[in-house]
């Protein structure tokens, strides 16, 4: 069954634009992804989207459907009712490149930013040995698809343009987590995530798990025992000791 619903995309360039109407078919079964392609079809040829594999693995399709953060091609149409306005804007924490598409690129230079896998050097390859346990640690964090959904909707960046330096958002905080857990990863990694990625920014508000198209408990699993590991570290009396007669 189809019927015509009711659209109000953000177009512009640079940050400067405005919501725009649309009354656009919709068939059964289909996603926003469809009704956004449709309307570049028939009414907006030049309406930008970024978008690839439309099966919620590229994370490319990320924008803001009625104020929430949402992959667009894993968004049914069937989760609104058919005289509902739906509002389509790109995410609010990056800048606007055009209409749906922002420019991501802090996620890729915080990503530079965290020293990759360091195994100790007298390990060779073929002997390393790990607990199931610590390989299904890693796993849970690798399944992001790099949508950067947490890091849009994390408060911390998202009005504050000016903790972006100091701040590398849940997805990169937890790929931190992830490194500090594997048991051959030998980086200082505690101190790299509160000093140089602002571990302490995040006040466990969650709105970066609530909103993880891969459901990674990315607060529970990774940024909380990443916490607990920093304030470990930081009032171990062994530490505290060792801190006292080497630092003098
Ligand atoms: Fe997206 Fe989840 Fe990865 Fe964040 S952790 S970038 S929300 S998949
Ligand atoms: Fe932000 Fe997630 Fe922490 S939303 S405040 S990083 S729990
Ligand atoms: Fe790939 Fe949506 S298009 S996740």
């Amino acid at each position: 069954m189809s019927y015509k619903a009711k659209f109000r995309v953000w177009r512009g360039e640079s940050g400067e634009g405005k919501l725009e109407d649309f009354t656009v078919e919709v068939n059964e079964g289909e996603v926003v992804l469809d009704i956004i392609h449709r309307l570049q079809a028939t009414q907006a040829p030049d309406l930008a989207v970024r978008w690839n594999c439309k099966a919620g693995k590229c994370g490319s399709c990320s924008v803001e459907i009625n104020g929430k953060p949402r992959l667009s091609c894993m968004t049914r149409m069937s989760t609104f009712s058919e005289d509902e306005v739906i509002t389509v804007t790109p995410m609010r924490t990056f800048p606007v490149i055009k209409d749906l598409v922002t420019d991501v690129s802090f996620n890729y230079e915080k990503a530079r930013q965290i020293p990759s896998f360091t195994p100790p050097k007298d390990v060779k390859p073929g002997e390393y040995r790990m607990q199931q346990i610590d390989v299904e640690r890693s796993q849970e964090f690798r399944k992001c698809i790099e949508c950067f959904m947490c890091n849009n909707v994390c408060h911390v960046i998202r009005d504050h343009d000016e903790n972006k330096q100091s701040f590398a958002g849940p997805r990169f905080l937890m790929r931190i987590a992830e490194l500090d857990m594997h048991p051959y990863d030998v980086a200082d990694r505690k101190d790299m995530a509160q000093e140089d990625h602002g571990l302490g920014y995040c006040n466990i508000t969650k709105c970066c798990t609530e909103v993880c198209p891969e459901h990674i408990k990315i607060t529970d699993n990774a940024l909380i025992p990443m916490k607990e590991r920093v304030v470990d570290r930081k009032y171990d009396p062994l530490v505290w000791l060792g801190n006292k007669i080497f630092k003098r």
